[in-house]
């Protein structure tokens, strides 16, 4: 079930749209609380909106008053070329002023996944407090439906309790830490990005889906408590 999508001829205009809502929710959220949590996504769709807010968005957006976190993380270090924080460093972080005590990387340089797992929910606790919801939070897909680091048939997708759990992925590389459905959803916006024609099926199967359907794919189970958006190219929409 897709109840919310926006679908544009091109990546340019995709990006364009998701960076003015996101300029409208950031000042929407400094204007009102002072400050604004994005969490962020990883893969490489993200990129092309990252390089668009470096470029055009370094004074539309209240970047000193942004909090940035992160949905998904490979356990790898923060300069192997796979890890999500690396993608945004370079491609978003080392462009715009967003205060380095403002930036909230995954961990991925202790002891084991479990432990990194436990320190983020500790940070997510110190900047929420007992009532996490992130202003805006952006989400993948993959082809076969995993949303973050949540794969079909994971035991993560159960998690009722945690926030952040590690996670054996079916995907280079396995070790990951992910944000778990209890955290996900608490978000006043999710924006699904969505782009290419190597994404139209999962999006049709998952368009096709009534919405009581326990859904086997990841992506369809988040269950936003604010709004939920699938912003989609023409070539991965259906
Ligand atoms: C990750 C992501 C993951 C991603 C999808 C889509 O760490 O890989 O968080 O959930 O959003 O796999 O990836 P692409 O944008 O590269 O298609």
């Amino acid at each position: 079930m897709i109840r919310e999508a926006r679908v544009f001829a091109d990546t340019a205009l995709l990006t364009r749209a998701v960076a003015d809502e996101s300029q409208r929710i950031a000042l929407d959220a400094v204007l009102a609380n002072g400050r604004c949590s994005i969490c962020l996504s990883g893969g490489t769709t993200p990129k092309s909106l990252n390089e668009l807010w470096a470029r055009d968005y370094m004074t539309r957006m209240p970047w000193k008053k942004i909090h940035l976190f992160w949905g998904d993380e490979r356990y790898v270090s923060y300069d192997d070329e796979r890890s999500n924080y690396r993608m945004a460093r370079e491609t978003l972080l080392s462009r715009v002023s967003v205060p380095p005590g403002n930036i909230h990387p995954m961990p991925t340089g202790l002891a084991n996944p479990d432990e990194a797992a436990i320190a983020y929910e500790k940070t997510l606790r110190e900047y929420f407090g007992d009532r996490p919801e992130f202003d805006l939070l952006f989400l993948g897909i993959g082809v076969e439906g995993h949303t973050a680091s949540l794969f079909p048939d994971s035991p993560a997708l159960a998690e009722t309790q945690r926030a952040v759990v590690a996670v054996e992925a079916p995907a280079e590389p396995p070790r990951r830490l992910t944000l778990t459905y209890p955290m996900l959803n608490r978000s006043r916006y999710i924006f699904f990005l969505a782009e290419g024609a190597k994404k139209r099926e999962i999006i049709s199967e998952i368009r096709r889906e009534p919405e009581s359907a326990a859904s086997r794919y990841p992506a369809a189970r988040i269950r936003s408590a604010g709004r939920l958006i699938w912003f989609l190219d023409q070539a991965a929409a259906w």
